[in-house]
């Protein structure tokens, strides 16, 4: 996809985007924080809008559609979440995931976490950022226009449906903005994160970005992981940070995943308050 209409899907995503949360459009191109803070109660409602947006799915949208074959994420998803339920101060396991698509690792995600739940007690909260319209390769291999481009057609009610008929509409919070605009969205609230799964864009830069942008929501000792590690761009992007971080993190990968243990930094978050907005 091209300059150009990477542009446009941002605007239309955006204007959609508009009807769904309650912050102005302006402060996320300008980078500013609404001046009023939200607790997580008032965060769900007014920007997840988790009271609502499941409603948008019509009872008859269809059978549960999670058409993709991988599933090794569920060899080390229920692992992972343990581990942060062990040092969690909270009665609650937060999960941010960029790039949700129909939901497969979110629902990989969900089933563990039902499990967590069992065993520490621990509920979760699955915060899903994506665009619902495709990553730019999508497009490169199937036109816009072709029917079969699946990608470009219903896929966020196609994803409701499916997290609805997983029972997980209970758990998992939609946020459908492009990843930097959901970042600035979550830096602002300090929504900080026990795991960050990536798996958005997977463009050299787009990876930069995410993981810049996601890193810093993780709290110390929660998990920052990510999917096609095996991909040029992500590899590179990752090895790049990892130079930085050096002993800050521990690392490791399973060939398509990498996993960084946030060791010895806490959260950080960007975009402080500003005096001149409304609200
Ligand atoms: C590889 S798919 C995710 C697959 C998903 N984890 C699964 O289990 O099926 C990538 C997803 O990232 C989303 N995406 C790509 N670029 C994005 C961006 N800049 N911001 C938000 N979402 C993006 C796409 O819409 C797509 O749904």
């Amino acid at each position: 996809m091209n300059g150009g209409s990477n542009l446009s899907c941002t605007k239309q995503v955006l204007q959609e985007a508009i009807n769904w949360i309650d912050v102005d459009i302006n402060d996320i191109f300008e980078q500013k924080c609404p001046l009023k803070m939200l607790d997580w109660e008032e965060f769900k409602i007014k920007i997840l809008k988790n009271n609502s947006i499941y409603e948008v799915v019509p009872d008859d949208f269809g059978p549960l559609d999670l058409n993709q074959n991988w599933k090794d994420l569920r060899k080390y998803i229920y692992k992972i979440l343990e581990k942060v339920a062990k040092t969690a101060e909270t009665d609650f396991i937060r999960i941010i995931e960029v790039g949700s698509f129909k939901g497969l690792s979110t629902s990989f995600i969900g089933e563990a976490c039902s499990n967590i739940t069992e065993v520490y007690g621990k509920t979760c909260q699955i915060i899903c950022v994506d665009t619902w319209l495709g990553s730019p390769e999508f497009y490169e291999f199937f036109g816009i226009d072709e029917p079969r481009n699946e990608y470009a057609h219903d896929l966020f009610l196609s994803f409701l449906n499916n997290m609805k008929l997983k029972g997980l509409d209970n758990i998992v919070y939609p946020l459908r903005l492009p990843s930097q605009a959901a970042a600035h969205i979550l830096h602002c609230y300090q929504i900080q994160a026990d795991v960050v799964f990536i798996d958005a864009d997977h463009d050299y830069n787009a990876v930069v970005r995410d993981i810049q942008l996601y890193y810093p929501l993780v709290r110390k000792d929660g998990i920052f992981m990510g999917h096609d590690y095996d991909w040029k761009g992500v590899k590179q992007a990752v090895q790049e940070f990892l130079e930085k971080k050096k002993s800050l993190v521990n690392f490791w990968d399973k060939v398509i995943y990498f996993f960084m243990l946030k060791e010895q930094e806490e959260a950080i978050f960007f975009n402080k308050r500003t005096k001149n907005i409304f609200r």
